[in-house]
């Protein structure tokens, strides 16, 4: 496996490379990246995997400072994972000047995440866009844990016509169903408990669908109390339609339930597809 850090370095990596994966992260990787690395192995003659922990796509008051960064695990990891290139830049090789030309996606950044981490999804795209010129992969997969961030990033390959498949992956969960996140490792042990009762309440609006109820409002406030009155800070649950996250009409059968809420220190996001009949 080849470590490398800069542009000009992984264009001769990648010269002779004919089928090209790549697995953009910002490292402190678990078994959801693993995952998504297992899934396009067998698709790919050379697998990328990229870390780099992206400024422009946090807030001012975001975990930017915080945000772990923990390279040489994530190596290890990778290299027994099979991956067979790290690309692994510092912030000059990705920005060498201020980022001026900037990817502005549809009206979806706008919604639910972007309405709370506003530029969030720019900063993501931007980013994305330039790790695609610089990789030039044929496929790109990306974890369905961040629905939005997925649909958004096919949009901008449908819209700017890059030839790209984006391969969406499922949500990796702990045993007892907490979604898989790097941030899940700033939880207190209490917190880290505590932290299941978003998948509950995504799982009980699912449940409460699939068995007919059609009351959005209802479950979404309901679940938002429960969990405020737990001690929660809740963005939202937002039951929406599969389809560019547009409000959820009653006849609409491929939905998803989103939530983002704040435990302590720590804002988590969830969501579970739901396919109706
Ligand atoms: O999902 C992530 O880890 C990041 O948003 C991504 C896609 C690597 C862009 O920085």
């Amino acid at each position: 496996m080849d470590v490398i850090t800069t542009v000009e370095q992984l264009r001769k990596r990648l010269a002779n490379e004919k089928n090209v994966a790549l697995v953009p992260t910002m490292g402190n990787l678990h078994a959801g990246h693993i995952q998504l690395i297992k899934e396009v192995k067998p698709r790919a003659a050379c697998l990328v995997t990229s870390i780099f922990v992206n400024r422009l796509q946090f807030g001012p008051s975001e975990d930017f400072n915080r945000y772990p960064r923990t390279l040489e695990a994530d190596c290890a990891h990778l290299l027994q994972a099979g991956c067979d290139v790290v690309f692994a830049p510092d912030e000059k090789e990705i920005y060498p000047t201020a980022q001026e030309y900037t990817v502005d996606p549809s009206e979806l950044q706008h919604v639910l995440e972007g309405a709370f981490r506003p530029g969030h999804f720019r900063g993501v795209a931007t980013v994305v866009l330039k790790l695609f010129n610089m990789v030039q992969p044929q496929l790109a997969i990306f974890g369905k844990k961040d629905y939005q961030q997925y649909l958004v990033l096919k949009d901008m390959v449908t819209q700017l016509a890059l030839p790209i498949e984006i391969v969406p992956a499922e949500t990796v969960r702990a045993t007892d169903g907490l979604a898989l996140s790097s941030r899940n490792s700033y939880l207190s042990p209490v917190e880290r408990e505590e932290a299941i009762q978003l998948y509950r309440q995504l799982s009980s609006i699912k449940q409460a669908i699939m068995e007919g109820n059609s009351d959005f409002n209802a479950l979404e406030t309901s679940a938002t109390n429960y969990l405020n009155a737990r001690g929660w800070q809740t963005d939202y649950i937002a039951i929406r339609s599969q389809d560019h996250l547009q409000e959820a009409q009653t006849n609409d059968n491929r939905l998803v339930v989103l939530g983002a809420s704040r435990l302590g220190k720590t804002r988590l996001i969830d969501n579970l597809e739901i396919e109706l009949r």
